[in-house]
């Protein structure tokens, strides 16, 4: 007699009750196990990336129910929709151009203008993410540099302390991540995983890339960048570690007492007045964007410091304020 059990409602309701409350919770998904947070809480999502502890802002999946939600989220080519139905719920991950309306805080997509989306199979991933209603961002609930865990036991080792929730459903089925092609242009494969290469091509062709930078198991480098659109870069030059404001110029303040001349500032936005690195992180994206649009020509950027998550906040910053071709 074959016993089907089921996650019971009680650990479902716990780990949506967590994602509301903007806390990080470890579930199962069929590839490995992703950390989650409400992708719509820009403080939720810049906690993820501290308790992972990368050094950048490496973009993070949006994990939705069901191909409806993606599509709240991102615009579908003809490829990409004949993708979604051959293989959602299921190990592959589409990289698409966001929407404009697009309620994912701009923090989990690095300020890129490209979501990428993934509907899991495994049902209780299905479970929490059709009951939060909302897309959940999750990258491998691994610290750093560590390979992807496929059991509660490997992200309890890794994240102890540093995450308010695992929600256990043994190891996982495939133990590989899953499968990301991009459909902005043409399909490109950009990371390949458990989904195999020639399932994907009985779909759609894909066009020939150089060969990922890194394994699928080692998750901090940025994939195939060349193949990609470049991280945002304002239109304004940055101007760092900026002990006083020049005229004309906007300010990007961070911490209690603004630089010298902020009154004369062409438009102020503060990272974090009580100098809250996370609370400075959640804010980084929307307000370069923000005085970037207020015309100036130059934003100073007063230092930020590199500790926690001020190390990633820092490199953000460096490339947008890198000399562009
Ligand atoms: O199987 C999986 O995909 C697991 C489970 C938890 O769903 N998740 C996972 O996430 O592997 P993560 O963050 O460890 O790896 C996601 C990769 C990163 O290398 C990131 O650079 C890339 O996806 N990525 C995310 N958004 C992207 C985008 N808009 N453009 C290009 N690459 C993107
Ligand atoms: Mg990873």
């Amino acid at each position: 007699m074959v016993r089907v059990v089921r996650a019971t409602q009680v650990e479902i309701d716990t780990a949506v009750q967590a994602l509301r409350d903007g806390e990080l919770v470890a579930f199962p998904t069929e590839t490995v196990y992703g950390l989650g947070a409400d992708s719509t809480n820009g403080a939720a999502v810049a906690r993820l990336y501290d308790a992972k502890g990368r050094p950048s802002f490496n973009p993070l999946i949006a994990h939705v129910a069901d191909a409806a939600a993606a599509r709240a989220l991102a615009g579908f080519s003809a490829a990409a929709q004949r993708l979604a139905s051959a293989f959602w719920p299921g190990p592959l991950t589409l990289v698409l151009p966001r929407l404009a309306d697009c309620p994912v805080a701009e923090l989990a997509t690095a300020g890129l203008d490209t979501i990428a989306v993934r509907v899991p199979s495994h049902p209780l991933a299905g479970a929490i993410l059709l009951a939060f209603g909302r897309p959940v961002v999750a990258p491998s609930a691994n610290r750093s540099g560590h390979v992807s865990p496929t059991t509660a036991q490997h992200v309890l080792a890794d994240l102890r302390g540093r995450i308010e929730l695992i929600v256990d459903g043994g190891p996982t089925p495939m133990g590989l991540e899953s499968t990301i092609v991009a459909c902005l242009d043409r399909p490109v494969l950009l990371r390949p995983g458990a989904l195999p290469r020639a399932d994907i091509e009985r779909e759609v062709a894909l066009a020939e890339v150089p060969p990922p930078a890194a394994s699928p198991n080692i998750d901090d480098v940025p994939i195939a960048p060349g193949a990609l659109p470049s991280h945002y870069a304002p239109r304004a030059r940055l101007r760092l570690d900026a002990q006083r404001v020049e005229a004309h110029e906007a300010l990007l303040a961070f911490g209690p007492t603004p630089a010298a001349g902020a009154e004369r500032a062409a438009a102020v936005l503060n990272l974090s007045r009580s100098g809250d690195l996370i609370e400075a992180a959640a804010n980084l994206f929307s307000h370069l964007r923000a005085l970037d649009a207020s015309g100036a020509a130059t934003i100073a950027v007063m230092p930020v410091p590199r500790a926690g998550l001020g190390e990633a906040i820092n490199d953000r910053l460096a490339r947008a304020a890198a000399p562009r071709p």
